[in-house]
């Protein structure tokens, strides 16, 4: 059984079909990209696999349980946690107080500051700052911590790495790949930039107008040629 597990997922926005019947699984420890073209769903399947959407149709378990339905602050006790599109922190609170936000609904379960810090070194010496005073890349750091602080089995990531220089968004990718490792979360990234989030990847997913029109081995799909050119833009 795989960590979370989308079946037949589908999302309507009145008329709109954002999400049209989409199946994937991610694995502890392991990392599968959902990519695609502006407007492919992506955004809109991370919503309603974390409850901030409603489904029309479908499934989504996390370890084998039913969390389609359930309140969004359970869905984040149970173990799943989302790194918004455009981030999402706190521009008028300090760093250490976006962070405890991210553990108020774990109560006494929550990571600590310290364990954040740690994989995050950056964000201890701007503990005090407001996340507006941060650099791009340190609000993403900010923003994945704050997702952490809820000791996720399960993370979502919405392109993290837009707006940020390549070089850092290198050093981002790079973190989320060893985060992935280590601490044996699964973890579906959601990016533009099919090439560096094939470069981390175990497993990719290519939407087109909500439906999946493949899904196989990252390597397998950063050698596909004709796939590369209609959907990947590389
Ligand atoms: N809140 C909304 N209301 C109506 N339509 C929406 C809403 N959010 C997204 N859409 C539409 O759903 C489709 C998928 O959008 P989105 O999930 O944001 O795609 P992506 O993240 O891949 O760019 C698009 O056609 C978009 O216009
Ligand atoms: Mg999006």
């Amino acid at each position: 059984m795989a960590r979370l597990e989308i079946e037949k997922l589908t999302t309507d926005y009145g008329p709109v079909r954002a999400v049209d019947g989409v199946t994937l699984a991610v694995d502890e420890g392991s990392i599968t990209t959902v990519l695609g073209a502006n407007g492919a769903g992506k955004t809109s399947l991370l919503r309603t696999i974390s409850g901030l959407e409603r489904a029309s149709d479908g499934r989504v378990r996390l370890d084998g349980e039913d969390i389609l339905g359930v309140p969004v602050e359970d869905i984040v006790r149970r173990g799943l946690a989302h790194v918004p599109e455009g981030r999402g922190v706190i521009a008028e609170l300090s760093t250490e107080e976006n962070l405890r936000l991210g553990g108020l609904w774990r109560g006494a379960e929550a990571a600590t500051l310290g364990e954040i810090y740690e994989l995050f070194p950056p964000l201890r010496e701007r503990r005090g700052q407001l996340a507006a005073s941060l650099s791009g890349g340190e609000r993403q750091m900010l923003s994945i911590g704050r997702a952490l602080m809820a000791r996720p089995r399960v993370l979502l990531l919405d392109e993290p790495s837009l707006g940020l220089a390549p070089l850092v968004s290198a050093q981002i990718m790079q973190l989320i790949s060893k985060l992935a490792a280590e601490s044996e979360l699964a973890v579906l990234l959601v990016e533009q930039n099919a090439r560096s989030a094939l470069s981390i990847a175990h497993r990719g997913v290519v939407l087109n107008l909500g439906r999946v029109v493949a899904d196989d081995a990252a390597q397998t799909l950063s050698a596909d040629e004709g796939l590369r050119k209609a959907y990947l833009g590389f």
